[in-house]
C-alpha cells in the first residue's frame, strides 16, 4: 500500500522535479503517511532524501538537503512490512545505490527471494528491498530489459518505478495487480499510483494494464505487453481539475464533511428519481431487474457496512435474495455465482485491493459488476460494467463519514429501483420516495444537535471501553458507529446485535463499560428495549440514542439523544451522522489526529 509519483522534464529548473514530486505525493498521502522519501538523479549519482511521517516533513528535509534534478521518483508509505522508519522508507537501493525503486504493492515471495543472495546484501526490513537487488542482478545496460527480468521473478502486486545513475532521462514502471498511470505533458512526464495526482497538470493519461511495463522518458513513452511486444497505448485528456481543498472554517475536514452531508444526499437524489411513477432511475444502468434472482454485495470497511443495510433493502424492498460480503473473505469461500447474480461492489476510493480482486473473482466466475464509487477514473470504475457514482465530493478524511450516508442513499434508490421493476406499486414507491427526499432535511436537523451530542460524548470520553448496540438495521449502523470511534479515538468499541448480548458477550457489562444503543427501529424496539433492561440490571451507563417522541427507553437511558424519526429503512442515515459526531467529539477530547489517525490510510491498496 503506497503512493508512488515520479517525474522527468526539463533540468533548467533545478527545483521543479522534487517539488512537483512533493506536490503529487502529498494529493496520494491517502495511501499512507508512515514515511516518505524520493530519489533521482544529480551529477550522474542517486540522490535520495526520506523522512519518518507525513509528506510535510520530507518538504522541511528536502529544504535543508540536495535535490535530485533529472529522472525522479518518490514514494508515501504504508508500512506493512518493517516498522514505519527512515532505514524502511521507499525509494529502495542496490548496494551500490546505482539505482533507486519505488514500490506499492506486496512481493508474497520476498523471502525466498532474498535467500537467493549469498552476501546478505539488504538493509531494510521491507519486501521491496529485494526488487532493487533483483535488477541490479539483471542489470547489463538495459535497464527496461533488466526490470523485465526481474518483474518476472515477483509474486504479489505490485507496481513500480524505477530509475537509474546510468540511465538520467528515464523512469521505468511497471504495473501488476496494482493501479500505474503515465501522463504526458509538453517536454516531461509524469507517473503516479492515480491520476488525481496529476490534478492541475495538462496532461494525456494511459493506465498500465496488468502486466505492462513502460520506459518513460520526457518527450516519449513506450508502452509493452508482459512479453516485451511494444503497444500503442492510447493516451486520453482526462480533465482533472485542481481542486482547492480547504476545511471552510470547521477544525477538522471530518467535521467538514459530516456537515456536508445534507449537500451530499441532495447531490445522490438529484436527477435520479421521477415522483410521478414512484420509482428511481439511473441513466447508467441499462438492464431489467426482472433478470436479477440475486445480488451480491462486496466491500470492506464502512462500504461493507453499507452493503449488509443495502443487502436488507433489496431484500425487504425489491424481495430479491441478498447478501453482504467482506471482499477479503469472498474470494477465498470459492463462491457460487450463476449468470442471475448480480454483483454491487461498493467502495468510496475505487482502489481498495481486496474490493478489487473480488471483483475479478467474481467476474471470472461470469457475473456483471456495478461498481458503486466516489472516484472517477478509479480502478474499479475502469474494471466495472456498470458504475453508479456517489457523488459525494473529494472525502479528505481517513475517516469516512459522507461517503457511507451517500452509499446508503444511493442504494436506497437502487432498491426502489428494482422494487419498482418487480411488484411494489406506484403508491408505495411514491411514499418511499418522499422519505428519501427527506433525508436531507433530517440530517439538517441531526447537525442542530451537535452541541448536545457533545455534552455526552465529553462525558462518556473517559470511559476506555464501549458496546455500540443495535437490532435490524440499527445493527449495521452500530457496526459502522463503533468503527468510527475505534478509528479516530482509539477506543475499544464493539458492535453487537443486541438480542445476542445473552448469548456471551453480557459477561463484559458493567459499570466500567459504556453502552451505545441505536434505537431507530420501530419494528424491534421493544425487543431492544428488553435487551437494555438486562445491561441496565448490570450497571453499564447507557447513552440511547432514539427517536423525538419515543419515551420507551426513558427508564433504561443513562443519558438520551433524540434524532428525528424517519421509516426503519432509512433511519441509519440520520442516526449515522449522529453517531459519527458523537465520535468526533469523543476524539477531539482524546486529542488524537483525527483525519489522519494512526496506523490507517484512506485507501487501501494492499490485500
Ligand atoms: C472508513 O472510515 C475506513 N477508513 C475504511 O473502513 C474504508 O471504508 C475501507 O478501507 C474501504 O474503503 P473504500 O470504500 O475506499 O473501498
Amino acid at each position: 500500500m503506497c503512493g508512488i509519483f515520479g517525474y522527468i522534464g526539463p533540468s533548467a529548473d533545478k527545483a521543479r522535479a522534487s517539488r512537483l514530486c512533493l506536490d503529487g505525493l502529498k494529493k496520494l498521502e491517502y495511501r499512507g503517511y508512515d514515511s516518505a522519501g524520493i530519489a533521482g538523479i544529480l551529477d550522474g549519482k542517486i540522490q535520495s532524501s526520506k523522512q519518518v511521517g507525513k509528506v510535510a516533513l520530507l518538504e522541511e528535509l528536502l529544504e535543508r538537503s540536495k535535490v535530485p534534478t533529472g529522472a525522479t521518483v518518490a514514494h508515501t508509505r504504508w508500512a506493512t512490512h518493517g516498522a514505519p522508519s527512515t532505514g524502511n522508507a521507499h525509494p529502495h537501493f542496490d548496494t551500490d545505490k546505482s539505482l533507486a525503486i519505488v514500490h506499492n504493492g506486496i512481493i508474497e515471495n520476498f523471502q525466498g527471494l532474498k535467500n537467493q543472495f549469498q552476501n546478505g546484501p539488504f538493509k531494510t526490513d521491507t519486501d521491496s528491498e529485494v526488487i532493487a537487488h533483483l535488477i541490479s542482478r539483471a542489470y547489463s545496460g538495459d535497464l527496461l530489459k533488466a526490470v523485465k527480468e526481474a518483474v518476472e521473478l515477483l509474486e504479489g502486486s505490485f507496481a513500480l518505478a524505477v530509475v537509474h545513475q546510468d540511465h538520467p532521462d528515464e523512469i521505468i514502471v511497471c504495473a501488476h495487480e496494482s493501479p500505474l498511470a503515465i501522463g504526458k505533458g509538453d517536454d516531461e512526464c509524469f507517473i503516479a499510483s492515480d491520476a488525481h495526482a496529476f490534478k492541475g497538470q495538462n496532461l494525456q493519461v494511459a493506465f498500465l494494464s496488468h502486466g505492462e511495463m513502460a520506459r518513460c522518458s520526457r518527450d516519449h513513452v513506450q508502452v509493452f505487453n508482459s512479453r516485451g511486444k511494444a503497444l500503442d497505448k492510447p493516451f486520453l485528456s482526462l480533465n482533472l481539475k485542481d481542486e482547492i481543498l480547504s476545511k471552510n472554517g470547521f477544525d477538522h475536514y471530518m467535521l467538514k464533511e459530516i456537515h456536508e452531508q445534507p449537500q451530499t444526499l441532495q447531490q445522490a437524489l438529484d436527477g435520479r428519481y421521477s415522483d410521478e411513477f414512484g420509482t428511481a432511475q439511473f441513466e447508467e444502468l441499462k438492464f431489467s431487474a426482472q433478470k436479477v434472482k440475486r445480488i451480491l454485495i462486496l466491500g470492506c470497511g464502512t462500504s461493507w457496512h453499507a452493503g449488509l443495510l443495502g443487502a436488507s433493502l433489496f431484500e425487504s424492498l425489491a424481495r430479491i435474495s441478498s447478501q453482504a460480503e467482506i471482499a477479503s473473505e469472498f474470494r477465498y469461500t470459492n463462491p457460487i455465482i450463476d449468470q442471475h447474480t448480480l454483483v454491487i461492489a461498493i467502495s468510496q476510493s475505487g482502489e481498495t485491493a481486496d474490493t478489487l480482486a473480488a471483483v475479478r473473482e467474481a467476474k471470472a466466475k461470469g457475473a456483471k459488476v456495478i461498481g458503486m464509487c466516489n472516484v472517477s477514473h478509479s480502478t474499479l470504475t475502469r474494471e466495472s460494467d456498470h458504475v453508479v457514482f456517489l457523488r459525494a465530493g473529494q472525502e479528505v478524511s481517513v475517516c469516512s463519514t459522507k461517503a457511507f450516508t451517500s452509499q446508503l442513499i444511493t442504494l436506497a434508490l437502487l432498491a426502489l429501483y428494482f422494487a419498482r421493476q418487480r411488484h411494489m406499486s406506484k403508491e408505495d414507491g411514491q411514499a418511499f420516495l418522499a422519505q428519501l427526499k427527506n433525508l436531507p432535511l433530517k440530517v439538517r436537523q441531526v447537525l442542530a444537535h451537535s452541541k448536545a451530542i457533545e455534552k455526552v460524548a465529553i462525558k462518556y470520553s473517559s470511559f476506555e471501553d464501549f458496546f455500540y448496540l443495535g437490532r435490524q438495521y440499527m445493527y449495521p449502523t452500530s457496526l459502522e458507529a463503533s468503527l468510527k470511534l475505534k478509528e479516530i479515538s482509539y477506543l475499544n468499541a464493539i458492535a453487537y446485535p443486541a438480542g445476542e448480548m445473552k448469548h456471551g458477550p453480557i459477561a463484559l457489562v458493567g459499570p466500567a463499560l459504556a453502552v451505545v444503543a441505536l434505537c431507530g427501529n420501530q419494528q424491534t424496539k421493544e425487543k431492544m428495549l428488553s435487551n437494555l433492561m438486562e445491561v441496565k440490571a448490570r450497571s453499564s451507563p447507557i447513552l440511547v440514542f432514539a427517536s423525538e417522541g419515543e419515551t420507551l427507553f426513558d427508564a433504561v437511558a443513562t443519558d438520551i439523544i433524540y434524532l428525528p424519526s424517519i421509516c426503519d429503512e432509512l433511519a441509519s442515515i440520520p442516526y449515522s451522522v449522529a453517531l459519527q459526531l458523537f465520535a468526533y467529539f469523543v476524539a477531539v477530547e482524546k486529542k488524537t489526529d483525527i483525519d489522519q489517525p494512526r496506523n490507517l490510510a484512506k485507501s487501501v491498496t494492499v490485500e
